[in-house]
């Protein structure tokens, strides 16, 4: 079996676009180890609580970037990036295993306790499913296993990885607490699905239509958050929708419905960018004057 690196390409040589995509997502763990040696997170038990936290939403936006992979390389017209996909969807799981880990520790490695709770929980039954399903996925992804399961096999395990991340998303909309950053990974998972429609009617790299589509996640996440907050906390829907615009909710934070526009901007611009390069590149020369 031949091992590929995180930074190579398939005939191992150096990739600096694998390099650079595999520096990005270790960032946050990174970040993590810093924090936790440094004590930020506090004394072990409290420190629990807040790395279960942040490991899940790493597990979660690298899980989202691999699904953003497809819409960028078919936006920028930049097929090479597909590459990266493989890697940043094993990273994904690599999050997910170090979180499940965490939550182990956050219950005390009790497991008469958690197998009760991911067992009749739903937000934790759905989680376990998704898990389950990204292993599958990890385990399948080595060139060995492609061969072996034929091309057409492979495809068809591997599109189950929108349900798999679907359920990811379930978990963390379910999971107990309200945060900002479950209506944004939801109001992005929302974007990168729909984009797949669009896709299938040729409008994946169309700007206009990604920024109805980026306009559409915007007000999903909007409206999740104030349904979920209405339903857990009571809040008026009309009061959360409100937030959106006050400038004092600021100090809390961007609203994740802020949060969504500006990524999905990224994707608009990118179109935009690329169609008047395209439309520059093919304008005619201008006709010489002779002197
Ligand atoms: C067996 C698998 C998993 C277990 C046992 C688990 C456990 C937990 C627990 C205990 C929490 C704290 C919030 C709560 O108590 O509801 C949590 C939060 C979270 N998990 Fe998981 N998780 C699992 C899988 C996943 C997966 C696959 C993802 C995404 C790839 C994920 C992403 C998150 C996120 C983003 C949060 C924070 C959401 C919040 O607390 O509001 N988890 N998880």
């Amino acid at each position: 079996m031949r091992l590929i690196w995180p930074w190579q390409d398939r005939n191992r040589r150096f990739s600096w676009l694998k390099a650079g995509a595999f520096a990005l997502i270790l960032l946050p763990a990174i970040r993590f180890a810093y924090q936790f040696a440094t004590g930020e997170y506090g004394i072990l038990p409290i420190a629990y609580g807040g790395m279960t936290y942040w490991s899940g939403v790493w597990a979660t936006a690298i899980l989202l970037m691999a699904l953003a992979v497809t819409p960028a390389l078919t936006i920028l017209r930049w097929p090479a990036l597909v590459d990266v996909r493989r890697m940043i969807g094993v990273t994904a799981l690599a999050y997910t295993l170090a979180h499940i880990v965490i939550y182990f520790g956050l219950r005390s490695w009790n497991f008469g306790f958690i197998v009760n709770e991911m067992a009749t929980r739903l937000s934790m039954i759905v989680a376990t499913l998704s898990t389950i399903g990204l292993i599958v996925l990890g385990a399948t992804s080595l060139d060995a296993a492609i061969r072996r399961m034929g091309a057409k096999g492979w495809q068809r395990l591997h599109n189950t990885n929108y349900v798999i991340s679907g359920l990811a998303v379930l978990h963390v909309v379910l999971a107990r607490g309200t945060y900002p950053e479950q209506y944004m990974l939801a109001g992005i998972f929302f974007w990168l699905m729909v984009w797949r429609m669009l896709a299938r009617y040729g409008l994946g790299a169309d700007a206009k239509a990604l920024m109805a589509l980026t306009a559409a996640s915007c007000v999903f996440a909007a409206c999740l958050e104030a349904g979920m907050l209405w339903g857990r906390r009571g809040y008026e829907v009309s009061w959360t929708l409100g937030n959106n615009f006050s400038l004092a909710s600021l100090d809390v934070g961007v609203p994740p419905a802020w949060q969504v526009l500006a990524a999905g901007l990224l994707f608009v611009l990118a179109a935009f960018g690329r169609d008047s390069f395209r439309i520059r590149s093919l304008r005619p020369e201008p006709r010489r004057i002779g002197l």
